[in-house]
Formats: structure tokens, C-alpha cells, sequence
């Protein structure tokens, strides 16, 4: 058997990991297992918050709950992901303001600190929450769909972009640019690391997303099936198994535009927002439900799986263990032998 390999980047020197891939936030769904088996791989595992309509007091103690027990599975580095919400007039919103506090407030603890490095702000733009941020010690990611918010997220403090493209699972963007497009002009927009996400599922898709410009690769889809995700029902990572090419959507999901799998829970979401019966809070109440009895009930039908287009195109569960570093080696391993496909052009 050759000796292991991984692929030099600058994403990985800054967080001090051995591959450049990321697991990344899975929210309203507990990553705890999944996101230590990341870490454990030598990636970065991303602990994802409880929900956006839990009280903020109690969303901030289950997040800490969910930081320990991370802490408990791994010795190495890993991630939080915190969703930005602003109200109206660009103020915080509360569920935002207590997320970011509690793992702030986390890595007050040194052996916290020591393992979780960095928080990744997505949804709104990160300035709101960055004076929070900046004394904490740890890096700040921002996920963006855009290369204009790409530029304004690096202006407002972020240590490292994470670029997905719309192809992506869960809340994808307002403006459709996937990730073939997005990559390359946010790589050439910011001078910091950039995480490509939208799509990766092996190794070619990860020699791909680098030869964009990226320094690292971010998966979601991939990760929900697997062998290590056992905080959810068996029945999510199945559906996403079952999912033929082209049949995620995307759905107006009260904050903006989401990707899915069609279920019965993403039409009744519809109903119930064309009888304009409920207010935004009971709406994302109603909608983090739904979500939730998917991951945690295994309600494929009248639950709400956010899943990338990326899921049409996975039919296996791996153990992360295993597929972490082998997809590495075999996105080296394509990059090499494009390499070596390189000769003189014949004179014209
Ligand atoms: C089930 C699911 C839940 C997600 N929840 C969040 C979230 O809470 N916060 C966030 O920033 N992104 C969320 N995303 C997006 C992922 O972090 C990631 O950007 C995306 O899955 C990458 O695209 P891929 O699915 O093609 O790998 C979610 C994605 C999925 C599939």
C-alpha cells in the first residue's frame, strides 16, 4: 500500500489540520458525531446550531452542550457554524447574537480553544457579529454565494471565504451562481483562503474545485450519507441514496431560496405560506419542525431534507474514516495525471 498523501494549502496550514476538505454546518441538525469523525479524519468537522426559532438562552446551552460532547470525540480542530439573521434595521437578531456569545464564550475555556478554531458565519453579511468575533481568538469564516459579498465579508473582517455555489444543499442564494462559475471569481477577488462548497463529492470534484482556485473543499450531501452521521434517522441518508439526478428543488424557504428533496412537508410549507395563516415566527417554528422530524424521526414524506444536487449523484454510504483520505489521494492523483497528459503543442 503507497503511503498516504495530502495536498498543501494554505486553509489547512492556518487551521492546522492535515487535509484541505470541510464538513460543513448542517443545521437545525446535531453534527456531533458526523463533525468529530471529520476532525478525527484530519479534515475540519463543523458542529451546527440547534435552530433558529429555539430560545436564544436555551439554542446557546444546547449549542454548548453540543461544543463538549464534540470536544469529548476529538483531539483536533474543528468548526461551529452560526447563520446570521438581521432584523429590518441590520441589527442582530437575537438567536444570531446568542449563538455566536455561546462559542465565544466556549473558547474562553483553554481546552475548548484548543480544538475549536474557527466559527463560520453564513445568511446574513458577518459584520454585525464581527466585533463579537474579533477578540475571541478564533478565525472567522463567511460563507457567501456572491464574489460582491465575498469582497465586502474579507473588508468586514473574515480570515477565510467560503464560496458555495447554488447547487448546494440547504439555503442556497438569492442569485443562482453555481459553483464552476462562483470559484474561480471569488478566488480571484480575495486574498485569503477560499472554501469551495456546491457539489464536491469525490476526489475529481476536488481537483476540480482547486484547479478553480480554491484552497479547500467544503462537503455537505456527501457527509449526510454516511456511516459516521449517527446523530440522524437511517432514513435521511437512504433518501438522499434514492435521489435520481435532477430531482432536488429549490423552495422558497421564508429567509430565501432552499435545496431539497421533494417531500410533502416542502408543499404544505407552500400552502401554509400562500393562506398567510401564520406569522414569521410560528412559520419558522412550523419549518424547523419539519425539518427536525426528518432527521430525527426519519420522516421522509412529511418532513422538510435539504439535500445539494450533488445527492442525484451518490448511491453509497461511506465511512469517513476511510473516504476523507482517500479522496485526497485521489484528487492528487487526477491533478497528476492531467499533469501528465501536458505536451508540446504541434507548430502551427
Ligand atoms: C441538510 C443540510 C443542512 C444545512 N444547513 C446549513 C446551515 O445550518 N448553515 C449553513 O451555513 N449551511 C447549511 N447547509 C449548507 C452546507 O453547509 C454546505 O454549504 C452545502 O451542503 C454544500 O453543498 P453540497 O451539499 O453540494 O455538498 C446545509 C446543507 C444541508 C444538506
Amino acid at each position: 500500500m503507497s503511503a498516504p498523501v495530502t495536498i498543501a494549502s494554505r486553509f489547512a496550514d492556518l487551521l492546522g489540520i492535515t487535509h484541505p476538505v470541510v464538513q460543513e454546518g448542517l443545521g437545525p441538525y446535531r453534527t456531533v458525531r458526523l463533525a468529530a469523525a471529520v476532525s478525527n479524519a484530519g479534515g475540519l468537522g463543523t458542529v451546527s446550531i440547534p435552530g433558529v426559532s429555539e430560545e436564544p438562552a436555551r439554542g446557546a446551552a444546547i449549542l454548548r452542550g453540543y461544543i463538549e460532547e464534540t470536544c469529548a470525540l476529538t483531539d483536533r480542530p474543528f468548526a461551529v457554524n452560526v447563520p446570521v439573521g438581521t432584523a429590518a434595521d441590520g441589527e442582530v437578531l437575537p438567536f444570531s447574537a446568542a449563538y455566536v456569545g455561546a462559542v465565544v464564550e466556549a473558547v474562553r475555556d483553554p481546552e475548548i480553544a484548543r480544538r475549536l478554531r474557527m466559527i463560520t458565519t453564513s445568511a446574513g453579511p458577518p459584520g454585525v457579529v464581527r466585533p463579537l468575533i474579533a477578540e475571541s481568538g478564533l478565525l472567522h469564516a463567511h460563507k457567501v454565494g456572491g464574489t460582491r459579498q465575498a469582497i465586502r465579508a474579507r473588508r468586514e473582517g473574515a480570515d477565510v471565504i467560503v464560496a458555495s455555489g447554488y447547487e448546494a444543499g440547504g439555503h442556497t442564494h438569492a442569485r443562482p451562481v453555481h459553483t464552476f462559475v462562483l470559484g474561480p471569481s471569488v478566488a480571484a477577488a480575495v486574498d485569503c483562503p477560499v472554501v469551495l462548497a456546491g457539489g464536491v463529492r469525490d476526489g475529481a470534484t476536488m481537483a476540480a474545485a482547486l484547479a478553480l482556485g480554491a484552497d479547500a473543499v467544503a462537503l455537505g450531501t456527501r457527509f449526510v450519507a454516511s456511516r459516521d452521521n449517527t446523530d440522524w434517522h437511517p432514513a435521511y441518508a437512504r433518501r438522499v441514496l434514492a435521489a435520481r439526478e435532477g430531482e432536488d428543488i429549490t423552495f422558497p424557504a421564508i429567509y430565501g431560496p432552499s435545496r431539497a428533496l421533494p417531500s410533502r412537508g416542502v408543499d404544505e410549507l407552500a400552502e401554509i405560506v400562500a393562506g398567510g395563516g401564520l406569522d414569521l415566527a410560528a412559520l419558522t417554528a412550523w419549518k424547523d419542525e419539519r425539518l427536525i422530524r426528518a432527521q430525527r424521526d426519519g420522516d421522509v414524506d412529511g418532513g422538510i431534507l435539504p439535500a445539494g444536487q450533488v445527492s442525484g449523484a451518490i448511491d453509497d454510504l461511506v465511512d469517513v474514516a476511510e473516504f476523507l483520505p482517500a479522496m485526497v489521494a485521489d484528487a492528487a492523483a487526477v491533478l497528476a495525471a492531467l499533469n501528465a497528459r501536458t505536451r508540446p503543442a504541434p507548430p502551427a
